[in-house]
């Protein structure tokens, strides 16, 4: 993967820099006030969740061509149509059934699987959004009121999971906005990468790592049947497997789609891996420097999916399936989507046929963007699956 480095980033606009320094200001205070230094997983939750504040807290543009990153919906209406698809399949099977979006970003999907619900003949009765940013559900509720009116009635916005849902539950790219601790094999030893100050800059410092850390990497490696090697660097989710978890109470029937960019274990803890897997966007360059820009970037880690499937199963959830987005997109009904092409202007038949391919092809969204879905009772599973299902190389 090619990263830009600092000096090629495109500079900050003034309001931006100047939000960026009160971020600082704030991280440099919770470092004191901690003892100088943060872990990784503080500092990356502060600086996107910090109220008012944090990256995805304040008010910063962060999706689409305007915005620092751009997501499956925001590329095209085409993804939300075929995730209301594959979700109208689950919800036949499900008695009472909604739907629950998790992290709906711009309220994008929402509005485009609200639209294709009704051209498929069946709105369901209500569709959930939860959100932790308060910015961003004043945003979603924007858009839906302008572009969706007539089925705002049906929208509501939750402050936390339900006690029991029965339905459909869709996220995309919100394990990857999970906080991820980072350590370091050193010496036959593992150390947590954490946060210090020089100055008015963050910098890497290290602790040796707590029992828990310890505890995971040493599951990895015998996973993996071998230790990682000296100065090998990584990251671990504690709270993507939390977030499974808590959902596997709330789900009690239904089919939950996680969308995200990730690999399997054996993958993510590759050799040749060896400096781990964040990235940092900011308006719409990769780069990997968590530490430059707080609060102005978007702070990202690619998902263990092995990790997400083991947890699954721990809380006796079934995997229907894993399988890539490029899979999802063509076995879920992109055919049956495309049946009027021909049809169209040539124009939008342009537009269309590059919306595809950055949604489908390898070298864009296709492979490295997964879909895994997890259930619980009577259903069967999304025909999308029976397409491919990559479940074996978790
Ligand atoms: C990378 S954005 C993706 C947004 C949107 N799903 C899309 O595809 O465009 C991550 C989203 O997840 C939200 N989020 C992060 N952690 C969350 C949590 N624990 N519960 C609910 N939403 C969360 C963020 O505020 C943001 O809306």
């Amino acid at each position: 993967m090619q990263y830009e480095t600092f000096a090629t980033l495109p500079q900050a606009d003034q309001l931006s820099a100047e939000h960026s320094a009160r971020v600082g200001r704030y991280l440099q205070q919770r470092i004191a006030d901690a003892g100088g230094d943060l872990s990784f997983a503080e500092f990356m939750h502060e600086a996107l969740y910090a109220p008012g504040l944090g990256y995805y807290s304040a008010g910063a543009t962060k999706f689409g061509g305007a915005g620092d990153f751009t997501t499956a919906p925001e590329i095209s209406p085409l993804f939300g149509r075929i995730v209301a698809r594959q979700c109208s399949e689950a919800l036949r099977d499900v008695r009472d059934s909604e739907v629950l979006e998790i992290g709906a970003g711009s309220g994008r999907l929402a509005a485009d699987m609200l639209v294709a619900f009704e051209s498929l003949g069946g709105v369901p009765p209500v569709y959930n959004i939860l959100e932790v940013s308060p910015d961003l559900q004043a945003r979603q509720r924007q858009r839906l009121e302008q572009e969706v009116p007539h089925l705002l009635s049906r929208v509501r916005w939750l402050s936390g999971l339900p006690d029991q849902f029965n339905g459909v539950v869709v996220a995309n790219e919100v394990l990857d906005a999970l906080p991820v601790e980072r350590f370091v094999r050193r010496d036959g030893q593992v150390f947590q990468s954490c946060v210090s100050c020089s100055g008015d800059q963050f910098v890497w410092s290290e602790r040796p790592a707590s029992r828990k850390i310890i505890a995971a990497v040493a599951e990895i490696e015998s996973d993996l049947g071998a230790a990682l090697r000296d100065g090998y660097i990584s990251e671990l989710s504690f709270a993507a497997p939390a977030f499974v978890r808590d959902l596997s109470v709330s789900l009690q029937q239904g089919i939950a789609f996680l969308f995200d960019y990730g690999v399997s274990r054996r993958e993510y803890y590759a050799p040749d891996r060896s400096d781990g897997w964040l990235r940092c966007h900011f308006r719409h360059h990769a780069h990997n420097d968590p530490l430059i820009l707080p609060g102005i970037q978007d702070l990202t880690a690619w998902v263990d999916f092995s990790a997400i499937a083991a947890a699954a199963v721990d809380c006796g959830l079934d995997i229907h399936g894993f399988q890539t987005q490029s899979q999802f997109l063509m076995g879920g009904g992109l055919e049956q989507e495309m049946q009027n092409f021909e049809a169209l202007p040539t124009a939008r038949q342009l537009e269309l046929s590059g919306q595809i391919k950055t949604l489908t092809l390898p070298g864009e969204m296709g492979e490295n963007f997964k879909c895994m879905a997890l259930g619980r009772g009577e259903i069967d599973t999304p025909s999308a699956f029976h397409f491919a299902d990559r479940t074996q190389t978790l």
